[in-house]
């Protein structure tokens, strides 16, 4: 039942502000003062290592949380590609959590990075979407991200609804760790709280973003640019575009612009920059100047302040509502994916079905 959406991936997308307040509400405890997890037997003070291992979007969910649990927890973290990972045969102390995330949870390279992790980490935790899923069974703690059934083969709520879950984690990791205060810790709890009705919002921008989409869908490639959080943001928005609207796209971090990707520049090339008018802002204008420069098509994703201050040359530009910087990553997730199905719809692909695709890679 598409819940009088064209497709499952356009009523998946809408279903964010729900399903993420459903997660929120879950993993909250009752007061609303703190993160509170099923079992109070992880324990982030006794371990120095985090290791994070996942696969495609699921991949992109763990690096944006190596920035939170670094950043909030002051926890080193490592994340891989899981089949890299399982053949690397790297070595594990047991002063790590193996982490894993999955949404369909049987993943085979997952599952299996997962199984070499048995007996050599301190303890193994899952991030899911089934909690009957052979990845949460295997693992010593298995927590559901409950975004429902996703059906579209290109991840959508499972992605935004794995990130949330893993922010109030890098959360529970700070309070634990003493590396965050109480008020600061208050103040992202409450933003958390409001986070549906700011998707609503950024859901709100579906217009402006179909019409951005319009143009895109021109494009033989696609260059995503995103700095700190935006980063991982900008991998994923690139790998949707590709995975619906077969559209070659690549992400960059803005920094490694001058380190090669800048000689691709022309008016042919459109250029997605992410860019929350956070303290990177001014040098993610920088690289975006660099662009405008060189004759690019720069398509701005950003807030009211980063309009203000840097939307006068750029092509397109889709503004979000302000949010605090560290919950930036599950808004823009929003507009990267209604780009990418627009574009897609542009395109007459199948949106649901992409050629090539499995929703659930169960074999290497
Ligand atoms: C992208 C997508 C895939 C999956 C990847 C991992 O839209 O859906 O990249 O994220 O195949 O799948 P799970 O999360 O089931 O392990």
């Amino acid at each position: 039942d598409k819940g009088g959406h064209k497709h499952f991936m356009a009523k998946e997308i809408a279903e964010q502000p729900s399903v993420i307040g459903e997660a929120i509400r879950h993993y909250m405890s009752a007061d609303g003062n703190s993160v509170a997890l099923p079992g109070d037997d992880l324990d982030f003070t006794a371990i120095d290592r985090l290791t994070m291992v996942a696969c495609g979007t699921a991949f992109y969910a763990c690096l944006t949380a190596k920035y939170w649990f670094e950043q909030l927890a002051q926890l080193p973290v490592e994340v891989d590609i899981a089949s890299e990972f399982r053949y690397r045969e790297p070595p594990i102390t047991p002063r790590t959590v193996a982490l894993f995330v999955s949404q369909s949870g049987e993943t085979a390279d997952t599952l299996a990075a997962l199984r070499y992790c048995h007996e050599k980490a301190d303890q193994i935790v899952s991030v899911v979407n089934v909690p009957e899923s052979s990845i949460a069974r295997e693992s010593d703690l298995a927590l559901p991200i409950l975004a429902g059934t996703e059906i579209g083969v290109a991840s959508t709520k499972a992605f935004t609804c794995q990130l949330t879950v893993l922010l109030m984690l890098a959360l529970k990791a700070a309070e634990q760790r003493g590396t965050i205060t109480p008020d600061r810790l208050a103040d992202l709890l409450a933003h958390l709280r409001a986070l549906p009705n700011t998707l609503n919002h950024a859901l709100d921008q579906n217009a402006a973003t179909e019409r951005a989409a319009r143009k895109l869908a021109e494009a033989s490639d696609v260059l995503f640019l995103g700095r700190g959080l935006m980063y991982p943001l900008a991998l994923e928005g690139a790998l949707k575009l590709k995975e619906i609207s077969y559209i070659h796209a690549e992400a960059y971090a803005s920094g490694e612009l001058k380190h090669g990707p800048i000689a691709l520049i022309d008016n042919a090339l459109p250029v997605v920059v992410m860019a929350p008018r956070d303290t990177l802002f001014e040098k993610t204008v920088s690289n975006m100047q660099e662009v405008l420069a060189r004759g690019g098509k720069v398509l701005l994703i950003t807030d009211a302040a980063g309009a203000a201050e840097a939307a006068s040359d750029t092509w397109e530009t889709i503004v979000l509502p302000q949010v605090d910087p560290v919950l930036a990553p599950i808004l823009y997730a929003v507009p990267a994916q209604l780009l990418a199905y627009h574009t897609a719809i542009a395109k007459g692909t199948d949106v649901d079905q992409p050629r090539n695709l499995a929703k659930s890679v169960t074999v290497e």
